[in-house]
């Protein structure tokens, strides 16, 4: 019995896809059970990135990693592993994975994600992510919230599947996600405010000036801390992310992953009418120099992304 419908999933992708909900759905099933079950927020080390790792990081990066061995993934690139791992010789594609997203709300009963991108793959393992990000094939997010759901494109719109707690089984939801036009909301970490850029900071100003500025409307304030949160709440009804450079060491290309958040985020958002740029750049446009570098990121409401560009200069 396969994991999700598979109507609308490209053939030859299906294995990988039906592997990725299987693993979804039982990372759910041990989400949902917190403290009851094993401890998932533990740290238990530090990932090439310089980031804590928790027990979840790890367990679900395990838990992908065996799942996609037999569905054709011959390159695995994962947030939480140094290098390119490979797993299929003969498989014709290269997976790249944020297994965990939002690792600091796992304790805390907040919506958590995973994230995946995906290429053909070509013979040097690493070359086959170090690519431009339109030449990704497919790439989605499953969030685990109230619902656990999959959002996905294989560049023909953006598609939605929820788990039926019922059966284990993803099933359509929406085929085509419209992001409005137009924002209401936008989200950055504004602890960050005194390291902004200039056109970073005049945006979030002209937000909080709401009605009595350029705007001429209020703008509501949102920040969860889960990039898969966030993407599923602009994707739904509209708004803006930044995760800017800014003037931290370290942060000169703000805090996020070029091949396993930005580039299947852009993707994503792209694919359902939004926008996704580096401050300035369209990030499809873009292509990492180095397995875990960060790129700067700006995506939502077009009409917000293209006022951001703007203030860029
Ligand atoms: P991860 O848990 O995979 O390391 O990703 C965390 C990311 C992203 O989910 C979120 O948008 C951002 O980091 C939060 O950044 P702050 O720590 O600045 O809030
Ligand atoms: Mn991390
Ligand atoms: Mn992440
Ligand atoms: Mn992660």
């Amino acid at each position: 019995m396969p994991a999700i419908d598979p109507d609308l999933i490209p053939a030859d992708l299906f294995p990988v896809i039906d592997a990725l909900c299987a693993t979804g759905a039982q990372l759910s099933a041990v989400i949902a059970r917190g403290p009851l079950g094993q401890s998932l927020g533990a740290g238990v080390g530090e990932n090439s990135d310089g980031d804590q790792q928790k027990a979840l990081d790890v367990m679900a990066d395990e838990m992908f990693e065996a799942a996609l061995k037999p569905a054709g993934v011959r390159h695995y690139a994962s947030e939480e592993q140094e290098v390119v791992l490979t797993l299929d010789a003969a498989g014709p594609y290269a997976l790249a994975i944020d297994p965990l997203d939002g690792s600091s709300n796992i304790d805390v009963n907040v919506t958590i994600g995973t994230i995946f991108s995906i290429f053909d793959a070509v013979a040097d393992p690493t070359a086959s992510f170090l690519r431009p990000a339109s030449e990704q094939i497919a790439a989605g997010y499953i969030a685990y919230g109230p619902q656990t759901l999959l959002a996905v494109t294989f560049g023909a719109g953006t598609l939605l599947y929820v788990l039926d707690p019922e059966t284990g089984r993803f099933v359509l939801a929406s085929e085509a996600m419209v992001l409005p036009v137009a924002a209401k909301e936008y989200s950055i970490n504004a602890s960050n405010r005194r390291h902004w850029t200039a056109p970073v900071l005049a945006y979030v100003e002209e937000c909080e000036a709401g009605e009595t500025g350029a705007k001429g409307k209020t703008m509501n304030f949102r920040w969860v801390g889960s990039l898969v949160a966030e993407t599923h709440r602009i994707l739904t009804r509209g708004g803006t992310f930044l995760y800017p450079s800014d003037a931290r060491k370290g942060y000169e290309k703000g805090r996020l992953r070029m091949v396993y958040e930005v580039a299947p985020m852009a993707f994503l958002v792209e694919q359902a009418g939004g926008q996704a740029t580096d401050g300035k750049t369209p990030i499809l446009s873009l292509q990492a120099g180095a397995l875990h570098e960060r790129c700067p990121l700006v995506f939502g409401s077009a009409e917000e992304v293209a006022r951001i560009a703007a203030l860029h200069g």
